[in-house]
Order: C-alpha cells, then sequence, then structure tokens
C-alpha cells in the first residue's frame, strides 16, 4: 500500500474513531452475530481481526477463543479497541499495527483471520486476501463481510463514486461474485455466503466521516439520481425530513486448503 494511500487513511479514520466506536452499523450490525455463527470459533484458537476499526468485530470473537490480535492501520483506532477491550473486561485481546496487504506476522500463525467492513479501503484486495491465506494454518477459517454492489459496470461506477464522495480512503466495493473468485484466485475456498442488507439514516452516515455540507448536498443529488440499475440496492426512503438508504453486505467464511 502506498504511503499516500496510508495517509488518506489515517487522516479519515483518526477523528472518526469514537463515531466508529458508537455506530449502530459497526457495534451491533447483523452481520457481527451470523459472522459469529457461521464461523463456529473454537476454544482453542488464535484469531487476528484485520481492520479491526474500533474492535467490535475482535470484541464479538474474543469470548470464543484463546487470543485475538486486533490490527489496524490507524493508532486511534487501536487505541479505541484496547480502550473498550478493558471497559468490557476482555483480557485476551492484543493490538498492533498492522496493513492488511503486508501482515507482520510468520506463515500458518493463526486458526482464524476475521476482516469486516473493510476491504473497500484496500486499494489491493488481491493482495491482502493471499496475506490473509499466507498466515492462517492449513484448515484455517476466514470470517469475512464487506459491502457489495451489483455486477453492472456502470452502475458499480456510480456506486463507488458516492462512496468515494463520503470518504476518500474509500477504494472500490466489488459484486459478490468478483469477491468470491479473488477468494478462489487466493487459495480460499468459500464454504458459505450471506448476503444482508442494512438501512442507514444519510446524516449520521455522512456525520460519521465529517462530510463538508457542499458534499453533503452532492450526495443527496446523486441519490435522487441514482441508475435504475442501484434502485433495489439503495431503496432510497425520504422520510421524517431526512434520506433512508439500504447498502448491501455479503457474509463470506472460507477455508484456506490443507
Ligand atoms: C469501517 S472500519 C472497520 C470496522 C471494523 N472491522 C468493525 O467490525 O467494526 C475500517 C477500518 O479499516 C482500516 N483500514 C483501512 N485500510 C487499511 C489497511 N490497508 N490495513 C489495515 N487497516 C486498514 C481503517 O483504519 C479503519 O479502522
Amino acid at each position: 500500500m502506498s504511503d499516500e494511500q496510508k495517509a488518506k487513511v489515517q487522516a479519515q479514520f483518526g477523528p472518526a474513531s469514537e463515531g466508529y466506536a458508537s455506530s449502530e452499523v459497526h457495534a451491533k450490525g447483523e452481520s457481527l452475530g451470523l459472522l459469529v455463527e457461521l464461523v463456529q470459533p473454537q476454544p482453542d484458537w488464535v484469531a487476528l481481526d484485520v481492520a479491526a476499526g474500533a474492535g467490535h468485530t475482535a470484541f464479538a470473537f474474543a469470548p470464543h477463543v484463546a487470543r485475538v490480535i486486533a490490527t489496524d492501520l490507524t493508532p486511534e483506532m487501536l487505541a479505541k479497541t484496547a480502550e473498550l477491550a478493558a471497559k468490557r473486561g476482555l483480557t485476551n485481546i492484543e493490538t498492533r499495527p498492522a496493513d492488511a496487504e503486508a501482515l507482520p506476522f510468520d506463515d500458518a500463525s493463526f486458526d482464524l483471520v476475521t476482516c469486516r467492513i473493510a476491504m473497500h479501503h484496500f486499494p489491493n484486495p488481491r493482495q491482502a486476501l493471499s496475506e490473509f491465506a499466507r498466515v492462517l494454518k492449513p484448515g484455517g477459517v476466514v470470517g469475512f463481510t464487506d459491502n457489495i454492489t451489483v455486477p453492472d459496470k456502470q452502475a458499480a461506477g456510480y456506486y463507488n463514486a458516492y462512496e468515494k464522495l463520503r470518504d476518500p480512503s474509500h477504494n472500490w466495493v466489488y459484486p459478490l461474485v468478483r469477491l468470491q473468485a479473488m477468494f478462489a484466485d487466493a487459495g480460499l475456498k468459500v464454504e458459505a455466503t450471506r448476503e444482508l442488507s442494512k438501512e442507514l439514516e444519510f446524516h449520521e452516515w455522512a456525520d460519521r466521516m465529517k462530510v463538508s455540507p457542499a458534499n453533503k448536498e452532492k450526495l443527496l443529488e446523486m441519490m435522487r439520481h441514482i441508475p435504475e440499475a442501484l434502485q433495489p440496492l439503495f431503496a432510497p426512503r425520504w422520510a421524517e425530513g431526512t434520506l433512508y438508504f439500504s447498502l448491501w453486505e455479503a457474509v463470506i467464511v472460507a477455508r484456506r486448503g490443507g
């Protein structure tokens, strides 16, 4: 990952750690429980959480495994993870700075790698997936979620421009079929896939990334003119003087070949 992209991520997420700590979508999103249910974590497992943010995925897995190493590129996020873990009395979580595309861990170190709602920031997701496979023990599991878009290329471009205007560190959201192919190419055999939608209130979503009033206006304007192919995905709803819209998230559980 280039230093320029790293700086973008840190500039974006450094001031946002409090917002992510309290974000309902991140702290209580449906994908969190589903991920634990599908992964079936075991008490002797050592887990790596990549791009941990404010730590919600690490907190969900910690009670079920021996140890979780929570990693992220943004120091403020790791500080928030450590603070919240201490508040919850979770003593088996350690934090460590790490770039998802160059993990500072030996081959075959982990039973589980988790990465939730983060890969759309990585400039080279294939490199990240190959790192997940490298640090997993043979037979180890990846518990993954990320937002997804529609396969139509033009609509996917519009979707990603919308996300990028809200968050300059956004790189790319893919359709589910592309994600599944990337997992297979990295030697990770997909064992379970689920798709979930989550409805967001526009201002809460935009303010979490401290979007300027001018860019909020542009985003609202874009939502008024979304391509037909994005209508079922975003399902925009103007109510109570605000905009509600949906994002879709895929949950993927995959296994490194033995
Ligand atoms: C939406 S938050 C993650 C949410 C979190 N996983 C959860 O379950 O609540 C995205 C995180 O990705 C991190 N990030 C972005 N690019 C990264 C990279 N290349 N390596 C590691 N972390 C990265 C950001 O610092 C940010 O904390």
